[in-house]
């Protein structure tokens, strides 16, 4: 685990609304930009591990294109019936202008 933060994009080459994929370190992450912050998820939804890219962002929530299961990017918890298991979540901090990430899970998740 290195913790180390990768520099992914500026700012505003993430819409609001919109997402970024990136692979770091051999982990899949969806970054998500919304009107409270941008936040970094694990882009494979725990119902049939669909890639979440491309998902309906709506405050601070996505919905899986596939069955439209909606989590908090927050924290990753589900909405919905179709899982009980969160999606894994990442530090992000917005310095110069950029977004950064690191690929090590928050809160212990590995
Ligand atoms: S695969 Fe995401 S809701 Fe079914």
């Amino acid at each position: 685990m290195s913790g180390v933060f990768h520099k992914i994009c500026a700012e505003d080459d993430i819409a609001e609304n919109g997402d970024r994929a990136v692979t770091l370190e051999g982990t899949d992450i969806l970054i998500c930009r919304t009107r409270e912050g941008v936040f970094a998820v694990e882009n494979k939804c725990t119902h049939q591990l669909q890639k979440l890219e491309g998902g309906k962002i709506r405050g601070c929530f996505i919905f899986c294109p596939l069955h439209g299961q909606r989590f908090n990017l927050k924290d990753g918890s589900p909405i919905g019936k179709l899982t009980d298991v969160p999606l894994k979540t990442f530090p992000v901090k917005c310095e110069e202008g950029a977004v950064w990430v690191s690929p090590e899970p928050r809160g212990g998740q590995d």
